[in-house]
């Protein structure tokens, strides 16, 4: 049997949490429920998220021995705020490891992998509408011009998306592998693995995975009590670049323009930043695809 997902950068996350006997945790993204299950196993009390349903029957599975102290919840994290006024809890740290777990990944019906034929699916959510084939075969070139340079900063995204759409004239994009033969065809040869900026803003687009995410941050955040600490563990520049600006602002003192002489916006702290860090040798040695992971954690004043 394959591992449906191992966890990144977990020791780390998990000293971070400093995780209490019976204090609530939020995962908002549960996945194959490696960090939930080392909350659990350290007594702590586990509220966990995800929006794919395969990630939720698993860790109905994995962490059915923990009885009354995981309550699993499939939703959006954005929902995050509704759904914990609707616990009526506050919590003691949570985590949010992002992006696409290794099951997603490497489950070829996902349409995810450009390696592995398949249907060009690419949600997260299946009841959503939005499929990878839908942004394919749909959007204008403009508008797919703008998804690979903002989501996949792909320098190539002009002659990609010229490349698409005139495939498509000829019959539409069905699959994954005739997606990545147009991509690779658009780049010249040098470029390393040249699908994989195009894959990857796809799938950001599919699930709208930006947007949104510095107000779920700073709603998980909201929900701390003092001294608790929210983790977050990127997997590319974008995604990070949203974590990093974002604790910046609740770590901020003030929040006015830096051209005003004076502050005017009376902002306080409301959280302090700790170090960030990245994977081990030991981790990048076990596991490739920690490499460009980050972990990044703000303690609630
Ligand atoms: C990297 S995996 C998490 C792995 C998990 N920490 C573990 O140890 O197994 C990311 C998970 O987050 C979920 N996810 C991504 N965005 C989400 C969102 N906006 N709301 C809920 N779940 C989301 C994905 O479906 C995926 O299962």
């Amino acid at each position: 049997m394959t591992t449906y997902h191992i966890p990144v950068l977990l020791h780390e996350s998990i000293d971070a949490l400093r995780v209490r006997k019976n204090g609530v945790y939020l995962d908002a993204t549960l996945g194959g429920g490696g960090h939930s299950n080392a909350i659990l196993a350290l007594g702590g009390k586990v509220i966990g998220i995800d929006r794919d349903e395969d990630a939720i029957k698993e860790c109905e599975r994995r962490l059915a021995g923990y009885g009354d102290r995981c309550k699993i919840i499939r939703a959006n994290f954005k929902n995050a705020d509704e759904i914990l006024c609707n616990e009526n809890v506050q919590l003691d740290g949570a985590i949010m490891d992002l992006g696409i777990s290794s099951h997603q990944i490497d489950c070829a019906e996902r349409g995810m992998s450009y390696r592995l034929d398949a249907p060009l699916d690419m949600r997260m959510d299946k009841r959503q509408l939005l499929t990878a084939e839908m942004v394919v075969n749909e959007y204008t070139e403009d508008e797919l011009e703008r998804v690979l340079f903002e989501y996949g900063e792909e320098r190539f995204a002009r002659k990609i998306a010229r490349n698409i759409v005139k495939s498509r004239a000829r019959s539409p994009i069905r699959t994954t592998l005739e997606l990545a033969s147009i991509v690779t065809a658009s780049v010249p040869q040098s470029v390393k693995l040249p699908q994989r900026r195009t894959f990857q803003a796809i799938r950001i687009e599919v699930n709208n995975e930006l947007r949104g995410l510095d107000k779920a941050i700073k709603d998980i955040f909201g929900h701390l009590v003092s001294g608790a600490r929210l983790c977050v563990i990127t997997f590319h520049s974008l995604e990070d670049r949203i974590v990093k600006q974002t604790f910046n602002l609740l770590a901020a003192d003030c929040i006015c323009d830096k051209s005003l002489p004076v502050c005017v916006c009376g902002h306080k702290a409301e959280g302090k930043l700790l170090k960030k860090v990245k994977p081990s040798a030991k981790e990048l040695k076990e596991n490739s695809r920690s490499s460009s992971a980050t972990l990044r954690v703000i303690e609630k004043l």
